[in-house]
C-alpha cells in the first residue's frame, strides 16, 4: 500500500510542487492549510485538502488522531524575512509555537516522522565564501531565528520522544513548474523574481534594488536561486532515507552559484525580450550581503541533483507561470 503523507502548507509555493511530486511517486497526500497564504486552486484534483490552522490544536489533535498518516511534511509557516522584522510575535506564534502544536498531536498518536521546512536564514551573514550545514548559526532577521528555534524543538523531541526528522534549510526558491499549472503567489508579494516579472507585466512603474553599496561585485546582494521542483525532488529522498533507515539529518539545499540582484534582472529582461524599469533604493533591513549554498552533503548522502542549473533556464519557468497568470491564481 503506498504511503500516506500528510503535507502542511501543501497549497503554498513550494508545498503545491511537493505535493505533485509526491503523487508522481506514487504516494497517497493529504493536504491541510489554512488558506492565509496558501492557494487552494493549487491542490490537484482528487488529492484530500483539509483547511485547517495549526493553531486549533484540539482539532488537530483529533484529525491526526483519525487518520494513519506515515510521516508529515511541514512547510506551514510564515516566511517573510522583512515583515519578521516588524511583527516577531505573530512569527513566534505561527512557525514555533503552531509547529509544536503539530508535533504534540504527531506524537499522541505516535506518528514520529517528519521532514521541516527550514530556511538559510538560520545562518546570517556568512563568515565563509559558500555555506555549509556546520556554519554557525546566527540568523540576522526574526524569521530566521524561528526556523532556527523550530529546528532545536525537533532535535528536542527527537531526543526524548524518538522523533525521526530531516531539516531542509532552503536557499532562494525560484521558478515554477513546466506545466504552467502551479507558481509562485505571495500577497502581499516581496520577492525578488515575481516582482521583476510584475513590473515586466506592466503592473508595478519599476522594480526596486535594495541597496547598491554591499561588498559584491556590482554593489547588489547575492543569493542562490534553486529551481521549486529541485528544491520538491529532494524532500522525496530525505523522506525515503527516513523511511528505509531512520536517519533524519540537516542539509542545505542551493545551486552553489550566486547572483547579484542585478544579474537576476538582466537575466529576466533577456528571457521577456526587453528592458525592465528599474531604480535604486536603500537596504532593506535584515538581508544579509551574501548567501551561497554549499549543498555538497546532500548530494552524497542522497544522491541528490538539481536539475536546473542555470538562472535563466529557472527565470524561464517562473516567466512561464506569471505570463500566463499576470494575477495569480485569482487570475
Ligand atoms: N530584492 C530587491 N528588490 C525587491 C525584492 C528583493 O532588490 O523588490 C533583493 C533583496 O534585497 C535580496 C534579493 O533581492 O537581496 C532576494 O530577495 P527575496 O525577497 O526574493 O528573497 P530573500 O533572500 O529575502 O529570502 C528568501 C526567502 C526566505 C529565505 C531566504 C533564504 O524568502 O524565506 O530566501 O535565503 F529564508
Amino acid at each position: 500500500m503506498s504511503k500516506h503523507i500528510l503535507v502542511t502548507g501543501g497549497a503554498g509555493y513550494i508545498g503545491s510542487h511537493t505535493v505533485r511530486l509526491l503523487i508522481k511517486e506514487g504516494y497517497k497526500v493529504t493536504v491541510l492549510d489554512n488558506l492565509v497564504n496558501g492557494h487552494k486552486e493549487s491542490v490537484p484534483d482528487g488529492v484530500e485538502f483539509v483547511e485547517l490552522d495549526l493553531g486549533e490544536r484540539e482539532v488537530l489533535t483529533k484529525f491526526i488522531e483519525h487518520n494513519n498518516f506515515d510521516a508529515v511534511i511541514h512547510f506551514a509557516a510564515f516566511i517573510e524575512a522583512g515583515l519578521s522584522m516588524k511583527e516577531p510575535e505573530k512569527f513566534f506564534e505561527n512557525n514555533c509555537v503552531n509547529g509544536t502544536n503539530l508535533l504534540n498531536a504527531m506524537v499522541a498518536s505516535n506518528l514520529k516522522t517528519i521532514i521541516f521546512s527550514s530556511t538559510a536564514a538560520v545562518y546570517g551573514d556568512p563568515v565563509s565564501a559558500s555555506i555549509k550545514e556546520d556554519h554557525p548559526l546566527n540568523p540576522v532577521n526574526h524569521y530566521g531565528r524561528t526556523k532556527l528555534i523550530f529546528e532545536n524543538i525537533l532535535s528536542m523531541y527527537a531526543e526524548t520522544h524518538g522523533l525521526k526528522y530531516t531539516s531542509l534549510r532552503y536557499f532562494n526558491a525560484a521558478g515554477a513548474d513546466p506545466s504552467g499549472e502551479i507558481g509562485e503567489d505571495h500577497d502581499p508579494e516581496t520577492h525578488l523574481i515575481p516582482l521583476i516579472f510584475r513590473t515586466a507585466l506592466g503592473k508595478r512603474k519599476s522594480i526596486s534594488i535594495f541597496g547598491t553599496d554591499y561588498d559584491t561585485k556590482d554593489g547588489t546582494c547575492v543569493r542562490d536561486y534553486i529551481h521549486v521542483n529541485d528544491l520538491a525532488q529532494a524532500h522525496i529522498l530525505a523522506l525515503e532515507k527516513l523511511f528505509e533507515t531512520g536517519e533524519g539529518d540537516i542539509y542545505n539545499l542551493g545551486n552553489g552559484h550566486g547572483f547579484t540582484v542585478k544579474e537576476v534582472i538582466e537575466a529576466a529582461e533577456e528571457v521577456v525580450g526587453h528592458l525592465i524599469p528599474k531604480e535604486e533604493d536603500s537596504r532593506r533591513k535584515g538581508d544579509p550581503a551574501v548567501l551561497i549554498a554549499d549543498s555538497e552533503k546532500i548530494k552524497s548522502k542522497l544522491g541528490w541533483q538539481p536539475k536546473y542549473t542555470s538562472i535563466k533556464d529557472i527565470i524561464e519557468t517562473a516567466w512561464k507561470w506569471h505570463k500566463d497568470n499576470p494575477g495569480g491564481y485569482e487570475g
